[in-house]
C-alpha cells in the first residue's frame, strides 16, 4: 500500500483531496524526533482517510469540535473525561493488549481506570482495606509469585474499589477514604486482606462520553471488580482487575476490561461462620483466593 494514501475511501478522492493531505504530511516532514514524526504522519494519513470515508460534514465537524470542547471544560483533577472517551472506544484496552507482557503464564492486565489514589494508607498483611466502605465482607488471599512459581516477598499490593452502593470513595463529596489500601506480600509471597464484595457499577455518564453512548445505545455499566496495582523490583508492574463470576454485566463491560482469566469464583460463607480473623458477620461474607503471577522486567 502507498504509505501516503490508506485505501478505505468508499468515495473517489478528488484531486484536492489527495493534495492537501499530501501537504499536510509535508509539513511534518522535518521533525527532528523520527516517532513523532512517524506518529504525526500516521495520524494525518488515517484522520483524512477517515474524514473522507465517512464524507464528513462541516455541521459533523462542528458537533465534534463541542463534543471535545465538553469534555475539555469537565476535565480537572477528579474527573478524566479524555480517558473515559479512550476507555469507551476500546482504545485504553487496545494499548493494554499491545503492551502485554508476552511471558506466558502472567496475571493478565486491564485498564487502570480514572480511580487510582496514591496516597492510600498501608494496611498490615491480613488488613482491612474497606475501611468503613458498606458491603458484605470479601476476604481476598492469595501468593504474589513469578511465572517460575517462585515466591515474590515484598510485593506492593494496591488494592482499590467501589462499595456495594457502586460509587468509589472519591465520588462522594465528604472527602472520605474507604475501600482502598496497600500491603506487602509476606515471605512466601503470600497477601490478604478484608474488603467488601464488589459491585457492578456505571462508569461516570453525565458528560459527553455518556451522551455518546446513549446514542449509540450502549450502556455505561462495568462488571463488579476489584483493583490491583502490584510492583516489586525486578518484575513488571502489573495493573489488572479481578471480577466477579456470575456478574450479568461481564459480557458488555463499557470499557471492554474483561478477561476471562482474571473472572473468579465467589465463596460464599454463612453469618454463623467466623471469618479468617474470627469475625461474625451478620449479612454473612465472602472469600476469593487469586495468585497475582508477575512477569520479569526485561521480557516487556
Ligand atoms: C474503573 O474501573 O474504575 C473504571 C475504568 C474505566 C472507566 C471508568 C471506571
Ligand atoms: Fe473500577
Amino acid at each position: 500500500m502507498n504509505a501516503r494514501h490508506l485505501g478505505v475511501d468508499s468515495t473517489p478522492t478528488t484531486d484536492r483531496e489527495a493534495a492537501l493531505t499530501e501537504e499536510v504530511l509535508s509539513s511534518f516532514d522535518a521533525t527532528p524526533d523520527p516517532r513523532l514524526r512517524e506518529i504525526m504522519h500516521s495520524l494525518v494519513e488515517h484522520l483524512h482517510a477517515f474524514a473522507r470515508d465517512i464524507r464528513l460534514t462541516e455541521r459533523e465537524w462542528e458537533v465534534a469540535i463541542g463534543f471535545l470542547t465538553r469534555a475539555g471544560h469537565l476535565t480537572d483533577q477528579r474527573r478524566q473525561e479524555f480517558i473515559l472517551l479512550s476507555d469507551v472506544l476500546g482504545l485504553s484496552m487496545l494499548t493494554v493488549a499491545m503492551n502485554e507482557p508476552r511471558e506466558p503464564g502472567a496475571t493478565e492486565s486491564t485498564v487502570f481506570g480514572p480511580f487510582f489514589v496514591d496516597t492510600a494508607p498501608r494496611v498490615p498483611l491480613g488488613g482491612d482495606i474497606a475501611r468503613g466502605a458498606a458491603g458484605i465482607p470479601c476476604y481476598v488471599s492469595g501468593q504474589v509469585r513469578s511465572v517460575a512459581g517462585a515466591p515474590i516477598p515484598d510485593a506492593r499490593v494496591e488494592v482499590w474499589e467501589a462499595d456495594e452502593d457502586g460509587f468509589y470513595d472519591v465520588q462522594y463529596p465528604d472527602g472520605r477514604s474507604a475501600g482502598r489500601g496497600w500491603l506487602r506480600s509476606g515471605s512466601d509471597g503470600e497477601y490478604r486482606f478484608r474488603s467488601v464484595l464488589p459491585a457492578p457499577y456505571p462508569i461516570p455518564h453525565d458528560g459527553p462520553v455518556g451522551d455518546l453512548l446513549a446514542a449509540t445505545a450502549r450502556g455505561p455499566m462495568r462488571p463488579a471488580h476489584l483493583h490491583f496495582m502490584v510492583t516489586a523490583p525486578g518484575f513488571r508492574t502489573l495493573i489488572t482487575h479481578i471480577f466477579v463470576a456470575g456478574d450479568p454485566h461481564l459480557g458488555s463491560d463499557a470499557v471492554f476490561g474483561v478477561k476471562p482469566n482474571l473472572v473468579v469464583d465467589v465463596a460464599h460463607h454463612a453469618a454463623a461462620d467466623p471469618t479468617p480473623d474470627g469475625d461474625r458477620c451478620e449479612r454473612g461474607w465472602t472469600s476469593i483466593v487469586f495468585d497475582l503471577v508477575l512477569a520479569a522486567d526485561e521480557i516487556s
